[in-house]
């Protein structure tokens, strides 16, 4: 069953190049960009009518959240608000008719984020819910859906689901812009290649950035502590990277956006902590730069994931993490690939359940 893989969470970040062209295919035209997705309950009329877009999730499924605001606000122009849902649910929410609820949940059952699209709902919210279970009690309770096809995911850390989630939402984000005639044509026209060529990419890449990734954390396995940081879409990517290795490896993480270090985790910066950085080479690049060498300076052990042919990187630091160019808005799908592959060589270098992290349940269907 786990074909041939040592674990699933392994098998499973194998399988994501199909999983994720399995959420896309039929629900883009290739040769448009133009996004249908029948599922989602919602009238053209009331698209355009949307105010406010709340999306409410947990845990690495609100890490998805986060990214899609990023896409939804500048392709739809629609605010977007991120919730963690034990906190949207028991505050007093501003949420009303002309508010798209979103919740994202790969279980379709998780007991905060149920109880906060109830809530929605209540107050006159639409809701719709990007899934991966197939009459799970989210899909039934909501208005519509987005189904991710990632197929059955066992390892309690989610790796496909993720990357899926990721793939629903950008095209969520194309059909806002689509149904609200906020991108131009030819733009979506190159966001849906972009989208597939992703897939295709990540698939590509798999077997080399496992391979340099296990030879590398010889170096790095024994860490106490690790801090992931990157800017704009790729700060939920660190939080992402984070959470992964501190749920299956047990060592202490944290995730940071870059520009936050100086207002207080720098001080945390030594020899002995690894600082893996997110550094593609997008529109915050040269900022994120500037505080890896505040890190640099202050000796910290540089871990960086950037684009190919980067040569400042490696006068940085010898381990650099090489990835092809996509398209920017892109970044967080295949940059999540080696924080993927780190946490897991990581994790079964220290001799951890990878599949069955202790405490950890792979539905949290209690508060
Ligand atoms: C982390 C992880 C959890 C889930 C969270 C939400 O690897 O798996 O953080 O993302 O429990 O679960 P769903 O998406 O099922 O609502």
């Amino acid at each position: 069953e786990k074909a041939g893989y040592r674990h699933f969470m392994l098998k499973e970040i194998f399988e994501q190049p199909q999983a994720i062209l399995n959420t896309v295919s039929g629900r883009i035209v290739p040769d448009t960009g133009v996004v249908d997705l029948p599922e989602i309950g919602l009238d053209p009329t009331i698209v355009e009518r949307i105010e406010r877009i709340a999306l409410v999730a947990c845990g690495t499924s609100w890490h998805a959240a986060l990214i899609a605001k990023y896409w939804i606000e500048k392709w739809a122009g629609i605010p977007v608000e991120v919730d963690i849902a034990s906190e949207f649910r028991y505050r007093r929410l501003l949420v009303n008719e002309r508010v798209l609820t979103i919740a994202i949940s790969q279980s379709g059952e998780t007991a905060d984020t149920l109880a906060g699209i109830r809530r929605a709902a209540q107050l006159g919210s639409r809701v719709v819910t990007v899934c991966n279970v197939v009459g799970s009690t989210m899909t039934r309770e909501a208005d519509g859906v987005i189904y991710t096809h990632a197929g059955p995911e066992i390892g309690v850390a989610s790796t496909k689901a993720f990357t899926c989630q990721l793939a629903a939402l950008f095209l969520l984000t194309i059909y806002l812009g689509q149904i609200r005639k906020t991108i131009d044509p030819l733009v979506q026209k190159k966001l849906g290649a972009a989208l597939l060529e992703c897939a295709e990419v990540i698939g590509t890449e798999l077997p080399r950035l496992q391979a340099e990734i296990s030879t590398l954390i010889e170096r790095y396995y024994e860490a106490k502590d690790f801090l992931f940081v990157g800017r704009g879409l790729n700060f939920p990517v660190a939080l992402e990277g984070a959470l992964k290795l501190k749920e299956i490896s047990y060592i202490h993480a944290e995730g940071y956006a870059a520009g936050e270090l100086k207002h207080g985790p720098i001080a945390l910066i030594d020899r002995d902590m690894p600082v893996v950085a997110l550094a593609p080479r997008d529109s915050v690049y040269l900022k994120t730069v500037s505080n890896i060498e505040e890190i640099k300076a202050r000796q910290g052990r540089l871990l960086l994931f950037g684009t190919s042919g980067d040569e400042h990187l490696s006068t940085l630091t010898e381990d650099v993490i090489s990835l092809p160019e996509v398209h920017e808005d892109l970044n967080p799908l295949l940059y999540t690939i080696p924080a993927q592959l780190l946490a897991y060589e990581i994790a079964n270098r220290r001799g951890c359940d990878v599949d069955q992290p202790r405490n950890l349940a792979k539905s949290v269907t209690v508060e």
